[in-house]
């Protein structure tokens, strides 16, 4: 059976309404660390505990380039009687939060590919996290969006974009389905030790979402052949979330540091950058692309140092920012949303022809990567 040629036809982004500034961040978590410092003053003086370091935002904006981060519920997370968001409880009967965040991501893909509810087969849900076990989040939003077929929850931390992109791809290729929708609500706050001065600062609440359909259903204005898919997974305990449902039969407590993420930041960079730059390099190579000829890189956007440093290694020089856009400063890590944000703020200013890949690198650590080429809107 011949393979069938696949799109991408439409991506959607949606912001949540409240941001949290580095200066907001490190003024609430110093304020914890000095009410923390005072009421256990005497065992710290004895010897018996740490002190409490102080944050700083300038070592923030520094080490990893973000300044600003969104927040599905602000409320809670700056409060230093409470350092964590405070999510209302939801009715079985209501939409979840990540239902909703999703949604509102589904729903600009769809109007950008030209898409109405039946024209979809199958719905991924692919994020970092999923607020429930069943039933799944995609499931719920098959339902909110009156969509036919299937519908599945992904997860593979940063990686789960680009993972749940080939299985799309994947189906639509071999006929199976004639048009994915591919979401990502990527509500990370829930998750973040806002009393944790090495990562409190790094992540922020997103929703993303892509279509991938056939090339002969295609009429969106901005669609890109996807050239290929590269998907790799290799273990690590360097980056972690040990929080789960067993959680509650081991009788740990789910505030410890180590049931929230946690990482040793400094190995996941100098490990996952030469893995990620040569994974584009050996994904380009059997496509027959040189790096030179990659108008653009949509890349995972966890540190821009990261980013520098993975794009000169392939380049021989600094990426520009046309090259290889960020978003990181604003948006901050949002998981596996961040190269689909960058395509999303990023890819209608190129030309037929312009080639590029979307890459994610985290944890796992997982690899994937989806190299794409502007389709000539007439064809
Ligand atoms: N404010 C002020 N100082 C801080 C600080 C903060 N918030 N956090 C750490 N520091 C201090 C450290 O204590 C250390 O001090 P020391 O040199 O006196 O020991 C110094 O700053 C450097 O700390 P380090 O943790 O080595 O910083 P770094 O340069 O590695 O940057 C990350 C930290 C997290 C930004 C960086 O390691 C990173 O982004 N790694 C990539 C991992 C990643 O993005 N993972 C996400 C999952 S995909």
């Amino acid at each position: 059976m011949q393979k069938k040629s696949v799109v991408i036809s439409g991506v959607g982004l949606w912001t949540p309404p409240y941001t949290v500034s580095n200066e907001e961040l490190v003024d609430s978590y110093n304020a914890w660390a000095e009410q923390y410092n005072t009421k256990n003053a005497e065992q710290i003086h004895n010897g018996e505990m740490e002190a409490k370091p102080f944050s700083s935002a300038e070592f923030i904006a520094k080490a990893s380039g973000i300044k600003n981060r969104y927040a599905y519920v602000k409320e809670g997370i700056l409060d230093i009687n409470r350092m964590r968001p405070k999510l209302s409880v939801r009715k079985d009967e209501e939409l979840s939060h990540q239902a909703e965040m999703a949604m509102h991501a589904a729903k600009k893909a769809l109007s950008e590919a030209n898409k109405v509810s039946t024209d979809i087969d199958m719905v991924i849900v692919a994020c970092a996290y999923t607020q429930r076990s069943y039933p799944a989040i995609a499931i719920e939003v098959q339902a909110a969006l009156d969509i036919q077929g299937q519908a599945f929850d992904m997860l593979v931390a940063c990686s789960a974009a680009t993972f749940a992109l080939q299985r799309a791809y994947d189906s639509v290729a071999s006929g199976s389905c004639r048009a994915v929708l591919v979401i990502n609500p990527e509500l990370t706050s829930p998750q973040v030790n806002y009393t944790d001065r090495d990562s409190h600062f790094i992540f922020g609440d997103v929703a993303t979402a892509v279509v991938i359909e056939s090339s002969e259903t295609c009429v969106s204005a901005h669609s890109y052949d996807i050239l290929g898919t590269q998907c790799v997974t290799s273990y690590s305990n360097n980056i972690r979330s040990n929080f789960g449902y067993t959680s509650r039969v081991t009788d740990e407590n789910p505030y410890e540091a180590d049931k929230l993420f946690h990482q040793n930041g400094r190995k996941v960079f100098k490990e996952v950058c030469p893995m990620a730059a040569s994974h584009i390099e050996a994904h380009l190579s059997t496509l027959g692309i040189s790096i030179n000829q990659l108008r653009r890189w949509w890349l995972h956007q966890a540190n821009i140092n990261m980013n520098l440093l993975i794009s000169k290694r392939l380049l021989g020089r600094d990426a520009t920012l046309d090259e290889a856009p960020i978003v990181l400063d604003r948006f901050a890590n949002t998981a596996s949303a961040g190269s689909i944000i960058a395509f999303s703020e990023h890819h209608k200013d190129l030309e037929e022809g312009d080639l590029g890949v979307i890459c994610s690198f985290g944890a796992g650590y997982s690899i994937g990567s989806i190299v794409l080429q502007k389709r000539d809107v007439n064809a």
